[in-house]
């Protein structure tokens, strides 16, 4: 994957793309970035009350130039970013993530997982409504989440498995205080 210096995860809700951004950063010695908490930083709002108060396309301004301010700054330092779960589908996003060169890695996994994982945390999210409405939503964002880089199915694995395996793929090392326990080893 020659010299990446920025990764980009992406995906729909649940995926996972904060526990694993988090962990390949610490492991890579990497900077880590969630482009929903700019956005709630930015803002001085939660992501609820953006949507409560500006509607989904007052969501949508304030995520793109939350993604615009983010690119900008330190360039050259590598970072892992991860992007909240429609970003990754508006088009002017595509635009600026091509014109940093970052490379995306998508985060797979059967619609029904997600939900599972939804339902498991306390993050209030405005667009997971019921199953159908979720299900349907990934229907059709995931033809787009395909044009990511590189593709990792997250079903029924450890954020670790995954957090390796998007290593893996991308040609990363971790350091080696931080490359956890050898394959194999008991936990
Ligand atoms: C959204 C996903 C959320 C957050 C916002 C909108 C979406 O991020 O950005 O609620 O459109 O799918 P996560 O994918 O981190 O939940």
């Amino acid at each position: 994957m020659g010299n990446v210096r920025a990764v980009v995860l992406v995906g729909f809700m649940g995926a996972g793309k904060t526990s694993v951004g988090q962990l390949l950063a610490r492991r890579l010695g990497w900077q880590f970035e969630d482009l929903d908490d700019r956005i709630q930083k930015r803002e001085g709002r939660t992501i609820e009350q953006i949507f409560q108060d500006s509607g989904e396309p007052g969501f949508r301004r304030a995520e793109h130039e939350a993604l615009r301010a983010l690119l900008a700054e330190s360039q050259g330092a590598p970072r892992i970013i991860a992007l909240g779960g429609g970003a990754y589908i508006q088009p002017d996003n595509g635009a600026l993530l091509r014109a940093a060169e970052a490379s995306t890695v998508f985060l797979d996994g059967p619609a029904d997982e997600l939900f599972a994982r939804c339902q498991q945390q306390a993050v209030q999210r405005p667009l997971r409504r019921d199953r159908e409405q979720f299900e349907g939503l990934y229907a059709a964002r995931r033809p787009q989440y395909l044009t990511a880089s590189v593709r990792v199915d997250t079903s029924g694995k450890s954020v670790d498995a995954v957090t390796a395996e998007v290593a893996r793929c991308l040609g990363l090392q971790f350091i080696p205080s931080e490359a956890g326990p050898p394959p194999g080893a008991a936990n």
